[in-house]
């Protein structure tokens, strides 16, 4: 617990805080592993090996998400924060898009793969393609789980973790010690 935070502070708890931080530094992951898989060569052992860790990562992302709303749904978070209309309401719409796309973006990856009736692979398992060999499937996947995606995903978060400094150091009002176990420095 903070010793610097002011008395009454509402924060989340400690199961939605390890959700919150395992997504975000699994989403970290999914994007270095793709960059090291994309300098290997196409098919080398180094290829399939991190593009395997990326899948799995991803399944894993997945898996959280929906554990995470479960969680919500039966110890609900922390009112949000007293600010202006616009930033609440933006505030909750980023919340719901950020939960939808860590969902939404790992089935989009998985049929990126099984439409090309390839496995996909979790930490060595095989999880076989249920859709088969569709490349009119594969071709609009290549756009939903592809650069676009990616820069959708880096600008979303990236507003995000702005909104979330603006309220700690512009606002002052603890918005980052909600979602930490301890007091971050200047606080
Ligand atoms: C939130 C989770 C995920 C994120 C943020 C993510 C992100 C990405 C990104 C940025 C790319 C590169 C796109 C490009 O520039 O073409 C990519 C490629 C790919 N991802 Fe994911 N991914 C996730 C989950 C998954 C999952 C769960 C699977 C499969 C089960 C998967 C399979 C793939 C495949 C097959 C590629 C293409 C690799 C290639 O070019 O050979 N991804 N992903
Ligand atoms: C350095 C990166 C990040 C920082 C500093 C950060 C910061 C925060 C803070 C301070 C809150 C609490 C807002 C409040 O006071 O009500 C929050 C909530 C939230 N954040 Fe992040 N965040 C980061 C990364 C991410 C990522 C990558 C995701 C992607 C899923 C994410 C999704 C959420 C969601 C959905 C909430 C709402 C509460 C919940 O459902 O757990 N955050 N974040």
């Amino acid at each position: 617990m903070s010793t610097a935070s002011p008395a009454g502070l509402q924060k989340y708890g400690l199961v939605a805080q390890a959700f919150h931080w395992l997504v975000a530094l699994l989403l970290l992951g999914l994007l270095i592993t793709n960059v090291l898989r994309s300098s290997a060569a196409e098919g080398s052992d180094a290829f399939m090996f991190w593009l395997g860790l990326h899948m799995s990562f991803g399944i894993l992302v997945f898996v959280l998400t929906f554990a995470r709303i479960f969680w919500a749904k039966f110890t609900p978070p922390p009112e949000l924060l007293d600010a202006p209309q616009w930033s609440v309401l933006a505030a909750k719409a980023a919340h719901v898009l950020l939960n939808l796309s860590t969902l939404v973006i790992p089935v989009f990856g998985y049929l990126r793969i099984a439409s090309k009736d390839i496995p996909a692979n979790f930490f060595g398992l095989p999880v076989p393609s249920l859709v088969g060999e569709q490349p009119w499937l594969h071709h609009v996947m290549e756009i939903f789980h592809g650069t676009p995606m990616a820069i959708y995903l880096v600008s979303l978060v990236g507003l995000h973790i702005a909104a979330a400094l603006w309220h700690q150091y512009v606002r002052k009002d603890h918005a980052l010690e909600r979602m930490l176990p301890w007091s971050p420095p200047g606080a």
